[in-house]
């Protein structure tokens, strides 16, 4: 059975679409009545003068309406925009792991369930370096929380799928499934057709959506709206083991 706690969204890189699929789903299931807490554990390229809330986190916060602390949703905020490990070792910090862990127990005290948002993909590292890096693979092993994979709805994503999912399986992670997002059907790329079949079926992991490529940029409305009309809410529903979108009760 799936953990009730929570999960990791993760990407199979950066830029992918993480933020967006976390926001409409925190504000789908906020809407469901769902006890919801946000968590982006280290969010980089933020300088500090412009406030306690760097954009990912302050999205999550704005979608799952979380009265959390920023403390609690984002406990580490870099400056420059690198992987995480890499930005906490030019400010010459060595360990992040400790108050990600306490803060995430914190989120999850108070709340049913928890949406955190990793950086980049699985493999990216938060701490340490060399073959002792610890990654989000590490932190979703940590907390105990199976993952959801975003990944990109055009051609190549066969491949960075099934990378992220093999190696989320060879670290001994549970992906509970994947959404594609981005389909531009103006692009005339007709392997968007099959790829969420062959995904699934090279994983054996469900896709549970594929989101259309929006103009402007999605707001946590309009991404609401993308996860309401292209996703599998009933499906998530189960796989996280909480009452589905049609109960009319959230946990
Ligand atoms: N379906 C979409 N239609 C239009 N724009 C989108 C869509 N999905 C994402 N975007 C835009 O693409 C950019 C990257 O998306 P997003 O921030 O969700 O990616 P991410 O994986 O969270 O990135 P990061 O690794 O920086 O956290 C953002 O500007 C976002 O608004
Ligand atoms: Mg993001």
């Amino acid at each position: 059975m799936a953990s009730r706690r929570g999960i990791l969204i993760t990407g199979t890189d950066t830029g992918v679409g993480k933020t967006t699929v976390a926001v409409g789903l925190a504000r789908v299931l906020a809407d469901e009545g769902w006890d919801l807490g946000v968590m982006k554990a280290v969010e980089t390229g933020w300088p500090r003068d412009r406030g306690a809330w760097p954009a990912d986190a302050a999205l999550l916060r704005e979608a799952a309406r979380s009265p959390d602390p920023p403390e609690w949703v984002v406990p580490w905020i870099f400056e420059e925009p690198l992987a995480p490990f890499v930005a906490a070792r030019r400010e010459g910090l060595s360990s992040l792991r400790e108050k990600i862990v306490s803060a995430f127990a914190n989120i999850a005290e108070h709340h049913s369930f928890t949406l955190v948002e990793g950086a980049g993909g699985l493999s990216v590292g938060i701490q340490g370096e060399g073959p002792h890096l610890l990654d989000y693979a590490d932190l979703a092993l940590d907390l105990d929380l199976p993952l959801l994979i975003v990944g990109r709805a055009h051609l190549g994503t066969l491949n960075h799928c099934f990378l992220t999912e093999h190696y989320a399986r060879t670290r001994g992670c549970r992906v509970l499934g994947f959404v594609l997002n981005g389909l531009d059907p103006s692009r005339g790329d007709p392997s968007v057709r099959e790829n969420p079949a062959l995904i699934a079926e090279r994983s054996g992991v469900p896709v549970w959506g594929v989101l259309p490529q929006v103009e402007p940029a999605p707001t946590v409305e309009t991404a609401a709206a993308l996860i309401r009309d292209h996703f599998d809410l009933g499906a998530f529903c189960r796989a996280v083991d909480l009452p589905g979108p049609t109960s009319g009760d959230g946990p």
